[in-house]
Protein backbone atom coordinates (compact mmCIF):
# COMPACT_ATOMS: atom_id res chain seq x y z
CA UNK A 1 0.00 0.00 0.00
CA UNK A 2 1.49 3.36 -0.81
CA UNK A 3 -0.60 5.67 1.26
CA UNK A 4 -1.99 5.56 4.78
CA UNK A 5 -5.47 3.55 4.30
CA UNK A 6 -7.85 2.19 7.34
CA UNK A 7 -10.51 3.06 9.50
CA UNK A 8 -11.54 6.64 9.09
CA UNK A 9 -14.85 6.72 11.56
CA UNK A 10 -16.49 3.53 13.46
CA UNK A 11 -19.66 3.87 15.36
CA UNK A 12 -21.97 0.92 17.27
CA UNK A 13 -24.80 0.09 17.78
CA UNK A 14 -26.65 -2.57 19.67
CA UNK A 15 -30.51 -4.28 20.23
CA UNK A 16 -33.23 -2.32 22.31
CA UNK A 17 -33.14 -5.13 25.35
CA UNK A 18 -30.44 -6.38 27.54
CA UNK A 19 -30.66 -9.44 29.61
CA UNK A 20 -28.88 -9.82 32.62
CA UNK A 21 -26.81 -13.10 32.50
CA UNK A 22 -26.97 -13.63 36.39
CA UNK A 23 -31.47 -13.99 35.94
CA UNK A 24 -30.34 -16.47 33.69
CA UNK A 25 -28.47 -18.59 35.80
CA UNK A 26 -30.44 -18.07 38.20
CA UNK A 27 -33.45 -19.40 36.21
CA UNK A 28 -31.22 -22.37 35.32
CA UNK A 29 -29.99 -23.11 38.19
CA UNK A 30 -26.72 -22.45 37.27
CA UNK A 31 -24.06 -20.49 39.29
CA UNK A 32 -24.15 -16.98 38.14
CA UNK A 33 -20.24 -17.03 38.61
CA UNK A 34 -20.03 -19.50 35.72
CA UNK A 35 -21.08 -16.96 33.25
CA UNK A 36 -19.48 -13.56 35.37
CA UNK A 37 -16.11 -15.42 35.62
CA UNK A 38 -16.00 -18.72 33.27
CA UNK A 39 -17.29 -17.06 29.88
CA UNK A 40 -16.71 -13.29 31.14
CA UNK A 41 -19.93 -12.15 30.47
CA UNK A 42 -22.26 -10.00 32.56
CA UNK A 43 -25.10 -9.13 29.94
CA UNK A 44 -26.57 -9.65 26.58
CA UNK A 45 -28.40 -7.84 24.00
CA UNK A 46 -31.53 -8.98 23.03
CA UNK A 47 -33.39 -8.08 19.72
CA UNK A 48 -37.59 -6.80 19.53
CA UNK A 49 -39.18 -8.15 16.57
CA UNK A 50 -38.98 -4.44 14.91
CA UNK A 51 -35.31 -5.00 14.67
CA UNK A 52 -32.87 -7.41 12.57
CA UNK A 53 -29.07 -6.96 11.35
CA UNK A 54 -30.40 -4.38 8.96
CA UNK A 55 -32.08 -2.35 11.52
CA UNK A 56 -28.99 -2.20 13.68
CA UNK A 57 -26.73 -1.84 10.68
CA UNK A 58 -28.43 1.22 9.96
CA UNK A 59 -28.09 2.18 12.85
CA UNK A 60 -24.97 1.80 13.58
CA UNK A 61 -23.51 3.90 10.14
CA UNK A 62 -25.93 6.68 10.18
CA UNK A 63 -23.93 9.16 13.13
CA UNK A 64 -20.87 8.25 10.65
CA UNK A 65 -22.77 9.82 7.36
CA UNK A 66 -24.33 12.75 9.96
CA UNK A 67 -20.60 13.43 10.23
CA UNK A 68 -18.65 13.03 6.98
CA UNK A 69 -21.10 12.93 4.54
CA UNK A 70 -22.20 10.17 1.91
CA UNK A 71 -19.27 11.47 -1.01
CA UNK A 72 -16.92 9.25 -2.58
CA UNK A 73 -19.13 6.23 -0.67
CA UNK A 74 -18.99 3.84 -4.20
CA UNK A 75 -19.18 0.52 -1.89
CA UNK A 76 -20.82 -0.74 1.02
CA UNK A 77 -20.20 -3.89 2.46
CA UNK A 78 -22.60 -6.12 4.71
CA UNK A 79 -20.85 -8.52 6.79
CA UNK A 80 -23.30 -10.87 8.39
CA UNK A 81 -23.59 -14.61 9.65
CA UNK A 82 -27.57 -13.73 10.16
CA UNK A 83 -28.78 -12.27 7.05
CA UNK A 84 -32.20 -11.82 6.16
CA UNK A 85 -32.04 -13.26 2.89
CA UNK A 86 -30.92 -16.40 0.73
CA UNK A 87 -30.41 -13.75 -2.58
CA UNK A 88 -30.62 -10.33 -1.64
CA UNK A 89 -27.67 -8.34 0.72
CA UNK A 90 -28.89 -6.92 3.74
CA UNK A 91 -26.59 -4.09 2.94
CA UNK A 92 -29.47 -2.71 -0.17
CA UNK A 93 -31.93 -2.23 2.64
CA UNK A 94 -29.61 -0.18 4.70
CA UNK A 95 -28.32 1.43 1.62
CA UNK A 96 -31.86 3.29 1.23
CA UNK A 97 -32.16 3.68 4.62
CA UNK A 98 -29.25 6.08 4.81
CA UNK A 99 -29.77 7.43 1.48
CA UNK A 100 -26.96 6.45 -0.28
CA UNK A 101 -26.23 7.40 -3.60
CA UNK A 102 -27.15 5.07 -6.58
CA UNK A 103 -23.39 4.81 -7.90
CA UNK A 104 -22.57 2.40 -5.22
CA UNK A 105 -21.76 -0.68 -5.37
CA UNK A 106 -23.49 -3.32 -2.38
CA UNK A 107 -22.37 -6.80 -1.56
CA UNK A 108 -23.12 -9.76 1.34
CA UNK A 109 -19.77 -11.46 2.81
CA UNK A 110 -20.82 -14.33 5.07
CA UNK A 111 -18.39 -16.48 6.93
CA UNK A 112 -19.18 -16.77 10.34
CA UNK A 113 -18.01 -14.49 12.73
CA UNK A 114 -15.21 -13.82 10.42
CA UNK A 115 -16.26 -11.92 6.88
CA UNK A 116 -16.06 -8.28 8.48
CA UNK A 117 -12.51 -8.69 8.44
CA UNK A 118 -12.39 -9.75 4.52
CA UNK A 119 -14.61 -6.90 3.97
CA UNK A 120 -12.11 -4.45 5.74
CA UNK A 121 -9.14 -5.72 3.88
CA UNK A 122 -11.08 -5.56 0.15
CA UNK A 123 -12.12 -2.19 1.74
CA UNK A 124 -8.55 -0.75 2.37
CA UNK A 125 -7.49 -2.43 -1.15
CA UNK A 126 -9.79 -0.65 -3.07
CA UNK A 127 -9.22 2.48 -1.32
CA UNK A 128 -5.28 2.10 -1.36
CA UNK A 129 -5.92 1.83 -5.30
CA UNK A 130 -8.54 4.73 -5.36
CA UNK A 131 -7.50 6.91 -2.40
CA UNK A 132 -10.24 9.19 -3.26
CA UNK A 133 -12.61 6.60 -2.95
CA UNK A 134 -14.26 5.75 0.56
CA UNK A 135 -15.96 2.72 1.69
CA UNK A 136 -18.44 2.11 4.11
CA UNK A 137 -18.01 -1.04 5.89
CA UNK A 138 -20.81 -2.99 8.49
CA UNK A 139 -20.66 -5.79 10.35
CA UNK A 140 -24.41 -6.78 12.02
CA UNK A 141 -25.19 -10.18 13.55
CA UNK A 142 -27.96 -11.58 16.12
CA UNK A 143 -26.20 -14.49 17.54
CA UNK A 144 -29.02 -16.84 18.88
CA UNK A 145 -28.88 -20.67 19.97
CA UNK A 146 -31.23 -22.59 21.36
CA UNK A 147 -33.05 -22.17 24.23
CA UNK A 148 -31.21 -24.52 27.17
CA UNK A 149 -28.64 -25.19 25.68
CA UNK A 150 -24.85 -24.58 26.74
CA UNK A 151 -24.33 -21.93 24.15
CA UNK A 152 -27.36 -19.52 25.51
CA UNK A 153 -25.17 -17.73 27.57
CA UNK A 154 -23.25 -16.94 24.83
CA UNK A 155 -25.90 -15.29 22.48
CA UNK A 156 -26.37 -11.66 21.99
CA UNK A 157 -26.25 -8.47 19.32
CA UNK A 158 -24.79 -5.55 17.94
CA UNK A 159 -23.11 -3.74 15.15
CA UNK A 160 -20.13 -1.83 13.84
CA UNK A 161 -19.93 0.67 11.16
CA UNK A 162 -16.83 1.48 9.53
CA UNK A 163 -15.77 4.25 7.46
CA UNK A 164 -12.75 3.40 5.34
CA UNK A 165 -10.79 6.09 3.73
CA UNK A 166 -7.22 7.20 3.13
CA UNK A 167 -5.41 9.14 5.31
CA UNK A 168 -7.43 7.96 8.57
CA UNK A 169 -8.41 9.32 11.29
CA UNK A 170 -8.63 6.43 13.91
CA UNK A 171 -5.91 3.92 12.48
CA UNK A 172 -3.85 2.69 9.56
CA UNK A 173 -4.80 -1.25 8.37
CA UNK A 174 -1.10 -2.73 7.58
CA UNK A 175 -0.50 -4.07 4.60
CA UNK A 176 0.73 -7.54 6.56
CA UNK A 177 -1.59 -10.00 7.00
CA UNK A 178 -1.96 -13.83 8.11
CA UNK A 179 -4.38 -15.84 7.26
CA UNK A 180 -5.60 -19.85 7.96
CA UNK A 181 -8.49 -21.90 6.83
CA UNK A 182 -9.40 -25.36 7.87
CA UNK A 183 -12.78 -27.21 7.14
CA UNK A 184 -14.30 -28.09 10.44
CA UNK A 185 -17.46 -28.74 11.60
CA UNK A 186 -17.60 -26.82 14.79
CA UNK A 187 -20.29 -24.11 14.16
CA UNK A 188 -22.87 -23.35 11.41
CA UNK A 189 -26.47 -22.60 10.71
CA UNK A 190 -28.16 -24.45 8.18
CA UNK A 191 -30.96 -23.07 5.82
CA UNK A 192 -33.73 -24.30 7.62
CA UNK A 193 -32.24 -22.83 11.14
CA UNK A 194 -32.76 -19.69 12.89
CA UNK A 195 -30.08 -20.88 15.63
CA UNK A 196 -26.76 -21.94 14.91
CA UNK A 197 -25.48 -25.55 15.49
CA UNK A 198 -22.67 -25.65 17.63
CA UNK A 199 -19.58 -27.80 18.79
CA UNK A 200 -18.32 -25.39 21.51
CA UNK A 201 -15.47 -27.30 23.24
CA UNK A 202 -14.58 -28.39 19.36
CA UNK A 203 -14.78 -24.70 18.62
CA UNK A 204 -12.54 -22.90 21.14
CA UNK A 205 -9.73 -25.82 19.91
CA UNK A 206 -10.20 -24.94 16.44
CA UNK A 207 -9.87 -20.79 17.35
CA UNK A 208 -6.76 -21.33 19.21
CA UNK A 209 -5.50 -23.30 16.59
CA UNK A 210 -6.64 -21.15 13.58
CA UNK A 211 -5.05 -18.27 15.59
CA UNK A 212 -1.52 -19.94 15.33
CA UNK A 213 -1.86 -20.84 12.17
CA UNK A 214 -2.88 -17.86 11.52
CA UNK A 215 -0.46 -15.68 13.51
CA UNK A 216 2.88 -18.01 11.53
CA UNK A 217 1.71 -16.88 8.26
CA UNK A 218 1.80 -13.30 9.84
CA UNK A 219 5.39 -13.84 10.26
CA UNK A 220 6.37 -15.41 7.00
CA UNK A 221 4.49 -12.96 5.47
CA UNK A 222 7.02 -10.65 6.90
CA UNK A 223 4.77 -8.90 10.09
CA UNK A 224 5.97 -7.49 12.98
CA UNK A 225 7.57 -9.58 15.83
CA UNK A 226 5.14 -10.08 19.05
CA UNK A 227 7.15 -7.16 21.39
CA UNK A 228 6.58 -4.66 18.14
CA UNK A 229 2.63 -5.30 18.76
CA UNK A 230 1.39 -3.17 22.07
CA UNK A 231 -2.43 -3.79 22.42
CA UNK A 232 -4.51 -6.67 21.10
CA UNK A 233 -7.74 -7.30 19.82
CA UNK A 234 -9.41 -11.06 19.73
CA UNK A 235 -12.31 -12.10 18.06
CA UNK A 236 -15.16 -12.35 21.46
CA UNK A 237 -17.81 -15.27 21.06
CA UNK A 238 -17.32 -14.51 24.94
CA UNK A 239 -14.74 -12.37 26.45
CA UNK A 240 -13.10 -15.58 28.43
CA UNK A 241 -12.28 -16.70 25.10
CA UNK A 242 -9.70 -13.76 24.41
CA UNK A 243 -8.39 -14.44 28.05
CA UNK A 244 -7.40 -17.98 26.53
CA UNK A 245 -6.09 -16.90 23.01
CA UNK A 246 -3.84 -14.19 24.72
CA UNK A 247 -2.43 -16.58 26.12
CA UNK A 248 -2.20 -19.63 24.11
CA UNK A 249 -0.49 -16.77 21.53
CA UNK A 250 1.98 -15.79 24.44
CA UNK A 251 2.62 -19.55 25.08
CA UNK A 252 3.15 -19.94 21.20
CA UNK A 253 5.90 -17.12 20.81
CA UNK A 254 7.74 -17.44 24.39
CA UNK A 255 6.50 -14.02 25.32
CA UNK A 256 4.24 -13.42 28.70
CA UNK A 257 1.88 -11.02 26.55
CA UNK A 258 0.24 -9.66 30.38
CA UNK A 259 -3.42 -9.35 30.47
CA UNK A 260 -3.36 -5.59 30.52
CA UNK A 261 -2.16 -5.34 26.67
CA UNK A 262 -5.99 -6.63 25.88
CA UNK A 263 -7.99 -6.22 28.83
CA UNK A 264 -9.71 -2.83 27.78
CA UNK A 265 -10.91 -4.68 24.43
CA UNK A 266 -13.54 -6.42 26.71
CA UNK A 267 -15.72 -4.06 27.91
CA UNK A 268 -18.21 -3.74 25.45
CA UNK A 269 -18.23 -7.39 24.64
CA UNK A 270 -19.02 -8.33 28.11
CA UNK A 271 -22.26 -6.39 28.21
CA UNK A 272 -23.39 -6.58 24.70
CA UNK A 273 -22.62 -10.68 24.31
CA UNK A 274 -21.39 -12.10 21.07
CA UNK A 275 -22.14 -10.14 18.00
CA UNK A 276 -20.22 -12.45 15.72
CA UNK A 277 -18.96 -10.71 13.03
CA UNK A 278 -19.31 -7.05 14.86
CA UNK A 279 -17.11 -8.80 17.88
CA UNK A 280 -14.34 -8.34 16.89
CA UNK A 281 -14.92 -4.38 16.10
CA UNK A 282 -16.63 -3.95 19.18
CA UNK A 283 -13.24 -5.21 21.03
CA UNK A 284 -11.08 -2.29 19.26
CA UNK A 285 -14.33 -0.04 19.53
CA UNK A 286 -14.13 -0.67 23.37
CA UNK A 287 -10.05 -0.31 23.14
CA UNK A 288 -10.02 3.57 21.57
CA UNK A 289 -12.88 4.77 24.06
CA UNK A 290 -11.15 3.44 27.28
CA UNK A 291 -7.34 3.71 26.63
CA UNK A 292 -6.18 7.16 26.04
CA UNK A 293 -2.94 6.00 25.28
CA UNK A 294 -3.07 4.41 21.91
CA UNK A 295 -1.79 7.25 19.70
CA UNK A 296 0.99 5.54 17.22
CA UNK A 297 0.98 2.55 19.03
CA UNK A 298 0.14 -0.92 17.17
CA UNK A 299 -2.57 -2.89 17.73
CA UNK A 300 -3.04 -6.96 16.99
CA UNK A 301 -6.12 -7.95 15.63
CA UNK A 302 -7.34 -11.69 15.60
CA UNK A 303 -10.22 -12.73 13.71
CA UNK A 304 -12.38 -16.41 14.03
CA UNK A 305 -15.13 -17.66 11.90
CA UNK A 306 -15.68 -20.71 12.59
CA UNK A 307 -15.80 -23.39 9.38
CA UNK A 308 -13.27 -22.03 9.55
CA UNK A 309 -11.28 -18.81 8.73
CA UNK A 310 -8.88 -17.04 10.79
CA UNK A 311 -6.78 -14.10 10.17
CA UNK A 312 -4.63 -12.05 12.33
CA UNK A 313 -3.35 -8.17 10.84
CA UNK A 314 -2.52 -5.18 12.46
CA UNK A 315 -3.23 -1.93 13.03
CA UNK A 316 -1.31 1.60 14.17
CA UNK A 317 -3.39 4.04 15.84
CA UNK A 318 -3.88 7.66 13.96
CA UNK A 319 -2.06 11.03 16.37
CA UNK A 320 -5.34 12.73 17.71
CA UNK A 321 -7.65 9.85 17.49
CA UNK A 322 -9.08 10.31 20.59
CA UNK A 323 -10.92 14.01 18.84
CA UNK A 324 -13.25 10.79 17.39
CA UNK A 325 -13.86 8.35 19.22
CA UNK A 326 -17.48 7.80 20.32
CA UNK A 327 -17.21 6.22 23.80
CA UNK A 328 -20.45 8.76 24.98
CA UNK A 329 -22.57 8.01 22.31
CA UNK A 330 -22.07 3.74 22.83
CA UNK A 331 -22.77 4.03 27.14
CA UNK A 332 -25.28 6.19 26.42
CA UNK A 333 -27.04 3.20 23.73
CA UNK A 334 -26.18 0.79 26.29
CA UNK A 335 -27.55 2.27 29.16
CA UNK A 336 -31.05 3.05 27.18
CA UNK A 337 -31.78 -0.33 26.75
CA UNK A 338 -34.40 -1.89 28.35
CA UNK A 339 -34.07 -4.65 31.11
CA UNK A 340 -36.06 -7.96 30.32
CA UNK A 341 -36.29 -10.94 32.40
CA UNK A 342 -36.13 -14.25 31.48
CA UNK A 343 -39.54 -14.97 30.40
CA UNK A 344 -39.81 -11.85 28.39
CA UNK A 345 -36.15 -13.40 26.64
CA UNK A 346 -37.76 -16.55 25.88
CA UNK A 347 -40.90 -15.10 24.32
CA UNK A 348 -38.49 -12.86 22.19
CA UNK A 349 -36.55 -16.02 21.16
CA UNK A 350 -39.24 -17.84 20.12
CA UNK A 351 -40.83 -15.21 18.17
CA UNK A 352 -37.46 -14.26 16.17
CA UNK A 353 -37.39 -18.04 15.33
CA UNK A 354 -40.90 -18.62 14.02
CA UNK A 355 -41.58 -15.87 11.75
CA UNK A 356 -41.80 -16.70 8.53
CA UNK A 357 -42.14 -15.10 4.98
CA UNK A 358 -45.20 -17.02 3.57
CA UNK A 359 -48.19 -15.48 5.36
CA UNK A 360 -48.28 -10.84 5.08
CA UNK A 361 -47.39 -9.96 9.07
CA UNK A 362 -47.46 -6.26 10.51
CA UNK A 363 -44.68 -6.16 13.18
CA UNK A 364 -45.41 -3.35 15.90
CA UNK A 365 -42.68 -0.69 16.76
CA UNK A 366 -41.58 -1.29 19.56
CA UNK A 367 -37.87 -0.12 19.87
CA UNK A 368 -36.73 3.29 20.36
CA UNK A 369 -33.90 3.23 17.42
CA UNK A 370 -34.10 4.96 14.76
CA UNK A 371 -34.93 2.07 12.33
CA UNK A 372 -37.61 -0.41 12.19
CA UNK A 373 -38.29 -3.95 10.56
CA UNK A 374 -41.74 -3.18 10.00
CA UNK A 375 -43.23 -6.76 8.77
CA UNK A 376 -43.90 -9.30 5.83
CA UNK A 377 -45.56 -8.01 2.43
CA UNK A 378 -45.99 -10.17 -0.61
CA UNK A 379 -43.02 -11.78 0.63
CA UNK A 380 -40.56 -8.94 1.17
CA UNK A 381 -39.28 -7.72 4.21
CA UNK A 382 -40.03 -3.93 4.82
CA UNK A 383 -38.43 -1.46 6.95
CA UNK A 384 -38.51 1.78 7.71
CA UNK A 385 -36.93 4.98 9.37
CA UNK A 386 -38.64 6.14 12.52
N1 LIG B 1 -17.56 -20.34 38.71
C1 LIG B 1 -16.58 -19.88 37.88
N2 LIG B 1 -16.26 -20.49 36.70
C2 LIG B 1 -16.97 -21.56 36.35
C3 LIG B 1 -18.00 -22.09 37.16
C4 LIG B 1 -18.30 -21.43 38.40
N3 LIG B 1 -19.25 -21.86 39.21
N4 LIG B 1 -18.52 -23.16 36.54
C5 LIG B 1 -17.85 -23.32 35.37
N5 LIG B 1 -16.92 -22.36 35.28
C6 LIG B 1 -15.98 -22.13 34.16
C7 LIG B 1 -15.38 -23.40 33.59
O1 LIG B 1 -14.26 -23.83 34.34
C8 LIG B 1 -15.02 -22.92 32.18
O2 LIG B 1 -13.86 -22.14 32.21
P1 LIG B 1 -12.50 -22.65 31.50
O3 LIG B 1 -12.85 -22.97 30.08
O4 LIG B 1 -11.58 -21.48 31.63
O5 LIG B 1 -12.08 -23.86 32.26
C9 LIG B 1 -16.15 -21.96 31.84
O6 LIG B 1 -16.75 -21.58 33.09
C10 LIG B 1 -17.23 -22.58 30.96
O7 LIG B 1 -17.66 -23.76 31.58
P2 LIG B 1 -17.94 -25.07 30.70
O8 LIG B 1 -18.38 -26.15 31.59
O9 LIG B 1 -16.78 -25.32 29.79
O10 LIG B 1 -19.18 -24.50 29.87
P3 LIG B 1 -20.17 -25.21 28.86
O11 LIG B 1 -19.64 -26.53 28.43
O12 LIG B 1 -21.50 -25.20 29.52
O13 LIG B 1 -20.20 -24.22 27.60
C11 LIG B 1 -19.22 -23.00 25.79
C12 LIG B 1 -19.24 -23.21 27.31
C13 LIG B 1 -18.35 -21.79 25.47
C14 LIG B 1 -18.59 -24.23 25.12
C15 LIG B 1 -20.65 -22.77 25.28
O14 LIG B 1 -21.17 -21.61 25.87
C16 LIG B 1 -20.75 -22.66 23.77
O15 LIG B 1 -20.83 -23.68 23.08
N6 LIG B 1 -20.80 -21.41 23.22
C17 LIG B 1 -20.94 -21.18 21.78
C18 LIG B 1 -19.68 -21.47 21.00
C19 LIG B 1 -18.57 -20.51 21.24
O16 LIG B 1 -18.77 -19.42 21.73
N7 LIG B 1 -17.36 -20.92 20.82
C20 LIG B 1 -16.18 -20.12 20.98
C21 LIG B 1 -15.21 -20.21 19.86
S1 LIG B 1 -15.86 -19.55 18.35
Amino acid sequence: MSARVGIHDLAVATAAHVLDLGDLATAAGIDPAKYRVGLGQEQMSVPGPDEDVVTMAAAAAAPILARHGADGIRTLFFATESGIDQSKAAGVFVHRLLGLPASCRVVELKQACYSATAALQAAADMVARRPEDRVLVIASDIARYDLDSAAEATQGAGAVAMLVAADPAIAEVEAAAGVFTADVDDFWRPNDSATAVVDGKLSIGAYLDGMIGAWDDYRARGGVAIDAIDRFCHHQPFTKMAVKAHRRLGEHVGVDLGAESMAASTGYNRRIGNSYTASLYLALAALLDTDDDLAGRRVGMFSYGSGSVSELFTLVVAEGYRAHTRGAETEALLAARTPVDVARYRELHAAAASLGSHDDAEVAQESAGPFHFTGIAGRARQYRRA
